[in-house]
């Protein structure tokens, strides 16, 4: 009977961990990325950390003096990404974007989280003025009026998004 309460009382216990999901696992040492994650709709499909970064479970019972299974860089990213989004890695993958950062230069060129963030979804006005910072000074034909504007980010109504290939061209 005594054991019978114990394993009780052990069951208890280890439960909660259990049925914890990863990122309330990881969200007392890493509180802004798991508050930011939360706000993305990957959380809102059912991901968690461990999408990216792998269970890492030796990193959690180290209390980070383990590596983390999976850290993404840029170079990384297209495969990380695009295994889930498929379309928008090939696009990306045919851009100067890309090219710059395959060939290792040292000019800084966006991957998949400069312009959407790793783990809170960048909105649409805060990538355009990230656009802007890296483009400085644009060509005059960046002010003309789009043939259409159905794109959130104004660049992608002439620039495909991830390609940056032109689109049909401004109104004349
Ligand atoms: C007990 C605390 C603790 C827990 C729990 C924890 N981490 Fe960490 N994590 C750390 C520490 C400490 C670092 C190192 C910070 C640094 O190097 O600046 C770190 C770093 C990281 C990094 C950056 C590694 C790098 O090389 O840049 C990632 C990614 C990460 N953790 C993911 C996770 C994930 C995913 C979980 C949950 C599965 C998790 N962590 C749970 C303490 C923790
Ligand atoms: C969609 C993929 C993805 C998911 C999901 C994700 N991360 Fe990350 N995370 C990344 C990438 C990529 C980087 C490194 C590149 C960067 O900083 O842009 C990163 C960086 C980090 C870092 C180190 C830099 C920093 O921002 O502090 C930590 C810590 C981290 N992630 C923790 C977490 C935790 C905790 C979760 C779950 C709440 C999580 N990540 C979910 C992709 C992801
Ligand atoms: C395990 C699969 C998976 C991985 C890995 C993944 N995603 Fe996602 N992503 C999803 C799903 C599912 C959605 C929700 C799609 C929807 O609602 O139509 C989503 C949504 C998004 C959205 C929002 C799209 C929109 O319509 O607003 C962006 C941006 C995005 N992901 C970028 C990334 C980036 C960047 C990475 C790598 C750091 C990444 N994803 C890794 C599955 C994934
Ligand atoms: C130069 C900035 C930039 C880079 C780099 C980039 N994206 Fe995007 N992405 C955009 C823009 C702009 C949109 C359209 C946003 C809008 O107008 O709502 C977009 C849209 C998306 C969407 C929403 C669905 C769609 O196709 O419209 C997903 C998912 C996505 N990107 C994933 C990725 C992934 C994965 C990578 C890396 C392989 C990546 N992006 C690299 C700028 C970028
Ligand atoms: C981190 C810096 C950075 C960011 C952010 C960035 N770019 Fe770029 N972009 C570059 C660099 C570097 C080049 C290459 C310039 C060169 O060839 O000299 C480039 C090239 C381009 C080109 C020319 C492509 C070609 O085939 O010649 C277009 C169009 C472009 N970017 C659009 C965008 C748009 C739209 C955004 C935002 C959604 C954006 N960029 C965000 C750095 C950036
Ligand atoms: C009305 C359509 C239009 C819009 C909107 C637009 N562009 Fe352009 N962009 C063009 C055209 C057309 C060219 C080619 C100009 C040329 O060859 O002289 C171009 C060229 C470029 C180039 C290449 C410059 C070079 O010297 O090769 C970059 C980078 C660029 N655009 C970035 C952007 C960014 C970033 C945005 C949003 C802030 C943007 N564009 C908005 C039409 C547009």
């Amino acid at each position: 009977m005594k054991s019978f309460a114990l394993l009780l009382l052990l069951l208890l216990l280890l439960t909660p961990l259990a049925g914890q999901k990863i990122h309330e696992i990881c969200a007392p040492c890493h509180n802004s990325a798991a508050e930011d994650f939360l706000e993305h709709p990957h959380a809102g499909k059912d991901l968690s950390c461990d999408a990216c970064h792998g269970k890492s479970d030796s990193h959690v019972q180290a209390a980070g003096n383990m590596p983390p299974d999976r850290v993404t860089g840029p170079l990384e990213q297209p495969a990380l990404c695009g295994t889930c989004h498929p379309t928008q890695r090939k696009g990306f993958q045919a851009s100067r974007h890309w090219k710059l950062i395959e060939a290792r230069t040292r000019q800084r060129s966006p991957a998949c989280t400069t312009c959407h963030g790793a783990h809170d979804l960048r909105s649409a006005e805060s990538m355009e003025a990230q656009c802007k910072r890296c483009h400085e000074s644009l060509p005059g034909a960046c002010l003309a009026k789009p043939a259409s504007s159905t794109a959130k980010v104004g660049c992608a109504n002439c620039h495909d998004k991830h390609s940056l290939q032109r689109q049909p061209g401004p109104a004349r």
